[in-house]
C-alpha cells in the first residue's frame, strides 16, 4: 500500500516512477554495494587491517545472515548493537581508527551533492549479505527485550521544540508531508515494507542511505540536536522498528524516492 492513497488517486506518472523504483536491475545501489565489498576487504586505519575479522554476531567474518539478526546483544561489549554501532566498534578496535573522525565522515551531504561515503558503502555491503532473508531480531537476552521496550517508549514520547514524537508522523495510515507519504511504523505490514528495504538507495539523494542516517534525518525533522551515531536511543528505536517488522523479507539494497 502506498501512503494511503488509493490506486485511482495516484497520478499514472508517479505510479510508473514508483514501479520503476522497485526494479532491482536498475538500482544504482547495487554498484555502491560492490564498492563497499572492496572497502570492507581493504586493509585500513592505523593498524592497517581489513574489517574481515569483524564479528556481527554470528562469529568473526560471518556476514551471511548477520544483518537479518540485528540489532542484537554482543557479549564482548555487553550492550545491544545495530549494524552501524557494531561497525563503528570494529573500525575502532580492529583498525585503530578514531571514532570521532569516523562520525564526522559518516554521511554524504546531499545538499553539496556529495557521493556516498565509505561508511555508507560498507554498511550497504554488509546488509546486502542478508538479501532475501527474513528479518529476525533475537530476543533471548534481557537487554534485547529492554532495547525494544525503550525504543517503543521513545517512539511515542513527545520531545523537542516542536513537541513531536515519532508517532506524530508515523503512527497513522495515510499521513503525508507535501508529496511524501509517511509510513505507519506501528503497523507490522508497513513496518516490514520499510525495514526490509534499508539500507536504501534514495533517488532524491542519488545515494545509499543507512538506518542511522534516517534516525538522524527524522530527529532533524523534529528539530532535535544531531543525534550521535550509534547512540543507545537510535539503537533502541531501530530495535523497536525491527521487531515490529519481524519476518520481513529483506530486499537489499532497497530503493526509495
Ligand atoms: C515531522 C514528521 C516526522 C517525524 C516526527 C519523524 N519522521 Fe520519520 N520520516 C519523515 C519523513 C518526511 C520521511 C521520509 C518520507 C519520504 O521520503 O518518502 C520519514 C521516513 C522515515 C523512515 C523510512 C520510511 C521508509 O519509507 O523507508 C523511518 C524508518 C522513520 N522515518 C522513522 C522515524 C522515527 C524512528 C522517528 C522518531 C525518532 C521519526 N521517523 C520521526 C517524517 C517524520
Amino acid at each position: 500500500m502506498i501512503g494511503g492513497a488509493s490506486a485511482q488517486t495516484v497520478d499514472p506518472a508517479v505510479r510508473a516512477y514508483r514501479e520503476a523504483l522497485s526494479d532491482k536491475d536498475g538500482n544504482p545501489g547495487v554498484l555502491i554495494v560492490e564498492q563497499g565489498a572492496a572497502l570492507f576487504k581493504k586493509p585500513d586505519g592505523p593498524k592497517n587491517v581489513s574489517l574481515e575479522k569483524c564479528d556481527f554476531g554470528l562469529g568473526p567474518g560471518v556476514l551471511k545472515g548477520a544483518y537479518a539478526q540485528m540489532p542484537r546483544y554482543m557479549s564482548d561489549t555487553g550492550r545491544v548493537e545495530d549494524l552501524e554501532t557494531r561497525l563503528l566498534h570494529c573500525m575502532v578496535t580492529l583498525q585503530g581508527k578514531d571514532p570521532q573522525m569516523i562520525k564526522d565522515q559518516r554521511f554524504a551531504n546531499e545538499t553539496k551533492h556529495e557521493r556516498n561515503t565509505d561508511w555508507e558503502k560498507i554498511v550497504a555491503y554488509i546488509a546486502a549479505q542478508s538479501d532475501g532473508m527474513k528479518l529476525s531480531m533475537p530476543t533471548s537476552h534481557p537487554l534485547e527485550r529492554q532495547a525494544i521496550a525503550v525504543g517503543e517508549r521513545i517512539f511515542f514520547t513527545n520531545i523537542g521544540p516542536l513537541d513531536f514524537s515519532c508517532a506524530t508522523c508515523h503512527a497513522e495510515d495515510g499521513k503525508r508531508i507535501r508529496l511524501q507519504s509517511l509510513a505507519n511504523l506501528t503497523d507490522p505490514k508497513q513496518a516490514q515494507n520499510v525495514m526490509g528495504a534499508w539500507p536504501t538507495y534514495r533517488v532524491s539523494h542519488s545515494a545509499v542511505r543507512t538506518m542511522q542516517h534516517r534516525m538522524w534525518d527524522c530527529m532533524w525533522q523534529m528539530r532535535l540536536p544531531d543525534v550521535d551515531l550509534g547512540s543507545p536511543a537510535t539503537v533502541a528505536l531501530i530495535a523497536y522498528m525491527t521487531k515490529k517488522a519481524d519476518g520481513a523479507t529483506l530486499d537489499l539494497p532497497g530503493m526509495r524516492r
